[in-house]
């Protein structure tokens, strides 16, 4: 029986959580196709009934439907403007919590935590890692990492913050103490908050436009009043009636601010 892109994706949102319906259909359509190429299969109604005979297939393609690519200090620029703009305005003391959403195998987070140290406010800071992808949580909690990741941080700081380890740079305990990582959809709220700095980098551009929407009314309500969101540097608000609740802190690091409510 001929079936449809669209079957294949309720099929997929059935067994997995990842909700194809809330992408953009052109991206979600090439990794899909990255599976069925390794696979030999010319169809998604072939892929389809692949699926339903091969329960480990699952886990392939949440992997490439994912798309966990990411790197420490990834647009180092953006990461130079935090240390040197928006970190010193945050308040010496004060409990400062950040969460990096959809913080793959963690490398934006520790980044995060490698400029709070350098800022002096990591001992006041607690940073979440969340991401749909349990595996590269794990790897996060880990972790430790090829060089290859590495490659826009300088060596000094490498130096400090990392301990050579026979498989690669683990980030000193110092930092760790600090990250936690947890399993978040980002179409649901988690559980902790309010934020000081929610950093949601090359995710959003994945989204359709009513999940973007969704999305970032969810960071509005996650934010302190005054509180920074950024997003990736190929990334944009256009369109979106939310992006109303935030004014502009630096338009080409893609830096947020949340607009404190009127008071009455
Ligand atoms: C390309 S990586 C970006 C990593 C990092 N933010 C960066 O910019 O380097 C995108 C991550 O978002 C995660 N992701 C995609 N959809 C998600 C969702 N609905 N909820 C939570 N995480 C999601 C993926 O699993 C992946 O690890």
């Amino acid at each position: 029986m001929e079936r449809s892109f669209q079957d294949l994706i309720a099929y997929i949102e059935q067994k997995t959580a990842f909700k194809c319906q809330s992408y953009k259909t052109k991206p979600l359509k090439r990794r899909i196709m990255v599976r069925m190429r390794a696979l030999g299969l010319s169809d998604f109604s072939q892929y389809h009934t692949y699926l339903e005979n091969n329960e480990t297939e699952f886990s392939k393609l949440v992997d490439v439907l994912t798309i966990n690519l990411s790197y420490f200090f990834r647009n180092p620029e953006t990461f130079e403007y935090l240390q040197s703009s928006i970190f010193p305005q945050l308040k010496k003391g004060r409990v400062l919590t950040f969460w990096s959403a959809g913080c793959a195998r963690g490398e934006e987070p520790y980044s995060l935590a490698i400029v709070a140290a350098e800022t002096g406010v990591l001992d006041s800071v607690t940073i979440y890692g969340t991401d749909i992808d349990m595996s590269v949580l794990r790897k996060a909690e880990a972790a430790i990492y090829p060089q290859s990741v590495l490659q826009y941080v300088p060596k000094a700081i490498v130096n400090k913050y990392f301990e050579s380890t026979d498989n690669g740079f683990r980030v000193k305990q110092e930092l760790r103490s600090h990250v936690h990582f947890i399993n978040v959809n980002l179409f649901e709220t988690p559980s902790f908050g309010p934020c000081d700095l929610i950093v949601c980098r090359n995710v959003f551009i994945y989204l359709d436009r009513q999940a973007q929407s969704l999305v970032l009314h969810n960071f509005y309500d996650k934010l302190k009043p005054g509180g920074y969101l950024m997003i990736g540097k190929v990334e944009l608000l256009l369109g979106i009636p939310e992006a109303k609740l935030f004014e502009i802190v630096h338009r080409t690091e893609h830096i947020y601010k949340k607009i404190e409510a009127p008071q009455h």
